[in-house]
């Protein structure tokens, strides 16, 4: 096809005498050319006194521009394929479900939550890990829930700060929660504190935005039992334990893990309803054994929820031994490049090794 510049030939019309001709002239109508793709006509003033660089510049931007809808329609059905495909691949299990969005109108709670570290000593340094690992699925849970809670990382000493610092060194950036060498009873009105202990002979009926709720921040295997009830009594502070008993009854002890205690909390929030929240949580090696008392089938019908808080641990069953889903779920939830799913997924990015994660206490 010609390239041809033609500066002497485009005299047709006084107007046309400062244009540089591109490509070929139609055969019907010499006004009309023909560059590649694109077609242009030669008494269009705004063709006029450009080079031939800026004409080719502005005859490709107009045919971008015209083709626009057509484009998008094209990228639209690209999309729609893909997107299909990969829902097929999810149904046969042939690739894991995407995990829970952050929700995005997030509505955050008063409810305050303290989690006390302040037992290093008696911990192993296997069960100090796993803590680690806990308070990381805390606060992933507490950013893709609907009703956040404040929570406080209290007695945060220098061991659990060291692993943080080489697990998770953006940690310091994460937002929503608060590291503090400090005690609770530093922190925060002791008038206002309630242990929650499994010891405790207090039922708690609601979670209540005056309050704050320590979580104790020990792995023990159940090791100590008593251990953070004493630690209240002898500090005159209120204690309760979650209402496991009114809704199932249970082979085993009703000690929960860290992250477990944390997310039952989440959930009530939601609907304030712990016969869900306990069903959404509790993992299914807990429940072996064990029976809903409102008939319910053994096992966890909403943990199935896309974008449930415990979606990451329905087969808790592999909590031991598997932090990976959860951290996955920080990471693969970036797709919309915000600030906060940027920080978020840098959790992830530096947790690569499949930290052990005790599940419920025997
Ligand atoms: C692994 S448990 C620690 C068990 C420890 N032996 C103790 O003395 O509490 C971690 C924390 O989760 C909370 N927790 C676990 N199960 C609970 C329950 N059934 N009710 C209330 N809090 C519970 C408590 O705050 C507890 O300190």
């Amino acid at each position: 096809m010609a390239d041809d510049v033609d500066k002497t030939n485009a005299a047709e019309t006084t107007q046309q005498q400062q244009i540089v001709l591109i490509g070929e002239a139609d055969s019907t109508n010499p006004n009309i050319r023909k560059y590649k793709n694109l077609t242009y006509d030669i008494t269009d003033p705004k063709y006029q006194g450009l080079s031939k660089n800026a004409l080719k510049r502005i005859l490709k931007e107009e045919h971008w521009n015209a083709t626009r809808d057509e484009r998008n329609k094209r990228q639209k059905e690209k999309h729609k394929k893909k997107h299909a495909e990969r829902r097929k691949l999810i149904e046969e299990g042939v690739i894991p479900a995407p995990p829970p969005k952050r929700p995005k109108v997030v509505n955050p709670s008063n409810v305050q939550v303290a989690i006390d570290c302040s037992f290093s000593s008696y911990m192993n340094e296997k069960e100090v890990k796993s803590l680690q690992a806990q308070l990381v699925r805390c606060y992933s849970a507490n950013r893709h829930c609907e009703r956040p809670m404040h929570l406080t990382i209290t007695s945060f000493d220098d061991l659990l700060k060291g692993m943080f610092d080489t697990k998770e060194p953006t940690y310091s950036n994460w937002k929503d929660i608060t590291f503090t060498n400090d005690t609770y009873l530093d922190k925060f009105d002791k008038s206002k504190l309630v242990y929650l202990s499994a010891d405790s002979d207090n039922t708690i009926e609601k979670l209540d935005e005056d309050k704050v709720y320590i979580i104790g921040g020990i792995v023990d295997k159940n090791r100590y039992k008593n251990l953070c009830q004493n630690k209240a009594q002898e500090q005159g502070i209120e204690t309760a334990r979650l209402p496991i008993g009114e809704y199932l009854q249970m082979a085993s002890r009703k000690v929960l893990t860290v992250n477990h205690v944390y997310e039952i909390m989440l959930k009530w929030l939601e609907n304030e309803d712990w016969n869900q929240a306990f069903k959404a949580v509790i993992p299914g090696r807990k429940l072996k054994d064990s029976k809903w008392l409102d008939g319910a089938k053994e096992g966890n019908e909403t943990q199935q929820e896309e974008g449930s808080v415990s979606k990451d641990t329905k087969d808790d069953e592999s909590i031991e031994g598997n932090g990976k889903q959860q951290e996955g779920s920080i990471s693969e939830d970036t797709k919309e490049e915000d600030e906060t799913q940027q920080e978020e997924r840098s959790v992830s990015k530096d947790r690569k090794d499949n930290e052990p994660i005790e599940d419920v206490e025997a």
